[in-house]
């Protein structure tokens, strides 16, 4: 077993975080993660509504006994959502583990800690993670250059980035970005790494779940059958893919995404790079999230875009998450034990 201040912290024997995915962390992927050993987070803006959310953290609990955590991304936008009313509903609900990710975490993170509440906080620069330090915050998530979704502007990449966490930071970080596998997690452990976040190598997992309540997908009126909340033409298409299959989107807008290189992605882009170059309304029509959440639902990968890492590379099978998570651990261990064999206390004689 790999013990690190982040099992400790989050009582969880695997140290691996399943990161907030808009779409994807519904209650089965979360009671998966969790009931394998990692923590399970659910996306909190997947949910249409802070009602919405406490049904989701309710249906979360009929599938695990373990602890599992909530993420707030905060987006830039004009008409924001209820970022207060999804925290409060959380913590009634009794969530107690928080990921908090965007501008401006300062007053959730004030709301959660004054409740007794762990918080993880993902940022893509030191500056921002010693702010989010300064707030509070419990852990750093550590979201290096490769990550999916939004690295921030200034492309740093992950091994620049945690080695300056180990040389700046003093409360426990995770290394999140570009990770899949047990290499990327012992890796992470000596670039000292409490543990690591994953998100792209989770959408490939198997999981399922009872519908009792309705579904917040398409199947609204499914009832005791098991699902799947991502397609697996989708699952396919990731292990059929390489390193090369995702793109930057929203680079002239200094809001990039790293997102699966797809032809509506590619569109977004040549237009991004026309003379003179875009505004948001000119690719809203191809970015929308109800465009995104069809490529889930109806399994064609051109639907709209979607949001992935170069770790579609890296992934060859979909496994369930306990297959995956003990996979992980154990590949971490045997990497560990390989690296302590390299050190020797005689040197070798030259076989020359
Ligand atoms: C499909 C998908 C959706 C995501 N949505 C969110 C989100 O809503 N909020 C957030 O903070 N991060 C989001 N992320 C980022 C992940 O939480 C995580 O930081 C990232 O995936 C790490 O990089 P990796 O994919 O290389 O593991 C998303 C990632 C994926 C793959």
């Amino acid at each position: 077993m790999l013990v690190t201040k982040l099992t400790k912290l989050l009582g969880i024997r695997v140290p691996v975080v399943q990161g907030g995915m808009q779409w994807v962390g519904f209650p089965p992927l979360v009671a998966a993660v969790s009931n394998a050993g990692g923590l399970g987070i659910l996306t909190a803006l997947s949910q249409p509504s802070p009602e919405a959310l406490r049904q989701a953290i309710r249906e979360t609990r009929k599938l695990t006994d373990k602890n599992f955590g909530v993420n707030i991304t905060l987006l830039p936008t004009i008409n924001p959502p209820d970022y207060e009313g999804y925290a409060r509903a959380a913590v009634e609900e009794g969530v107690r583990v928080f990921e908090t990710a965007g501008n401006n975490p300062g007053p959730l993170i004030k709301f959660f800690k004054s409740n007794g509440c762990i918080v993880i906080h993902k940022c893509t620069t030191i500056r921002h993670a010693k702010s989010a330090s300064r707030m509070g915050v419990d852990v750093l998530s550590i979201d290096g250059f490769e990550c999916a979704g939004h690295p921030g502007e200034e492309d740093i990449p992950g091994f620049i980035l945690l080695a300056r966490a180990a040389q700046e930071l003093q409360i426990p970080y995770i290394a999140s970005g570009g990770i899949a596998d047990g290499r990327g997690l012992a890796a992470a452990l000596a670039l000292g790494a409490a543990g690591v976040n994953m998100g792209t190598r989770f959408m490939c997992t198997v999981e399922r779940w009872v519908y009792e309540f309705g579904s917040p997908l398409q199947y609204k009126n499914a009832h005791q059958c098991y699902l799947s909340t991502i397609h697996q033409n989708i699952k396919d298409k990731i292990i059929a893919s390489t390193e090369q299959d995702t793109i930057h989107i929203f680079r002239t807008l200094r809001n990039t995404a790293r997102v699966f290189k797809n032809k509506v992605a590619e569109e977004v882009v040549a237009i991004e790079r026309r003379p003179g170059g875009a505004k948001f309304e000119d690719i809203r029509h191809l970015v929308s999230g109800a465009r995104g959440k069809q490529v889930y639902e109806l399994g064609d990968p051109d639907a709209g875009i979607w949001t992935a890492s170069g770790v579609v590379g890296l992934i060859k099978d979909s496994p369930t998450c306990e297959v995956l998570l003990r996979r992980i651990e154990r590949e971490a261990e045997e990497v560990i034990d390989g690296l302590k064999a390299l050190k020797v206390d005689e040197p070798l004689k030259a076989k020359l």
